[in-house]
């Protein structure tokens, strides 16, 4: 029998975390991941622009027979994700909803803070998302953009990376959450910063991982998992040259990066 892969995407390197616990909860599963390297980053993009990208690439992996697709970018989950839940006929699994469900259940005080990208916090995604799972909870935003060059940069704690999360963090401190979702595929990166910052009595919540767990759940559920003695290939495709993303790839993905193809979606799906 011949099984399809997992198709996953992102703006660019980031959704590799994504990958990453995929790969760690579902080693036995073929995955395609696309990086949107020429036209990262999404976070400052208006929501058509990004839905436009999104079902750009979204055709991309259908052509390749996938079996389920993960948006491994919370900008584009957030803006997206009811576009191409709509127009796939595959189950499409996003990062915001995981990210939500784990903070909703391991809240005490019910304060629950959230950090991403400026499109993700514009859109309100993450908010409503928590509050339909607990309406009474308190949820307060912060946009920290420049978190992703860093985590790109590898500054995850030099001088610069430790101010920046000093300002970006401090009313969301001071007002006293008790957990703090990472609404970014590249803050992951940053965790150790971001945990020092806040201090040991808020939960740092990695959608990843929430991510990967409800991806083996659907797969579970629809008999789509493979034999557990397999053993997954990855493939890699990106728009922009592939030097980039190798470099910084093998860091996000603990230098086990594969095949990486550059691809033009306008050859591919006559688009752009
Ligand atoms: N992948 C994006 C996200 O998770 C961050 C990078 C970008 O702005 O494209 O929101």
């Amino acid at each position: 029998m011949a099984w399809k892969s997992i198709g996953i995407f992102d703006s660019g390197v980031g959704g590799l975390t994504v990958l990453r616990e995929i790969m760690h909860s579902l080693p036995q599963e073929d995955t395609l991941y696309f990086g949107d390297t020429a036209r990262v980053p999404y976070g400052t993009k208006s929501p058509e622009t990004v839905t436009r990208y999104a079902c750009e690439i979204a055709t991309f992996l259908m052509k390749r027979d996938i079996k389920l697709l993960v948006v491994a970018c919370n900008t584009a989950s957030a803006v997206a994700l009811p576009t191409l839940k709509r127009l796939l006929t595959i189950p499409v699994v996003g990062v915001i909803e995981p990210g939500a469900r784990r903070a909703a259940l391991i809240t005490r005080s019910g304060r629950i803070g959230v950090i991403g990208t400026a499109g993700t916090i514009r859109s309100s995604a993450y908010t409503r998302a928590i509050k339909r799972l607990k309406p009474e909870a308190e949820v307060l935003t912060r946009a920290c953009p420049l978190f992703v060059p860093l985590a790109e940069e590898g500054w995850t704690d030099n001088q610069v990376a430790r101010l920046t999360a000093h300002i970006y963090l401090q009313e969301l401190k001071e007002s006293d959450v008790d957990t703090l979702v990472l609404g970014c595929t590249h803050y992951p990166l940053l965790k150790p910063l971001i945990a020092d910052v806040m201090g040991p009595d808020v939960i740092l919540v990695d959608s990843a991982e929430e991510t990967a767990r409800t991806v083996a759940a659907i797969l579970a559920d629809k008999g789509l998992l493979r034999p557990p003695a397999e053993r997954g290939n990855h493939n890699f495709f990106v728009t922009d040259i592939p030097a980039g993303f190798v470099r910084i790839g093998n860091r996000f993905l603990g230098g086990k990066l594969g095949d990486v193809f550059q691809v033009s979606l306008e050859e591919e799906v006559g688009m752009v």
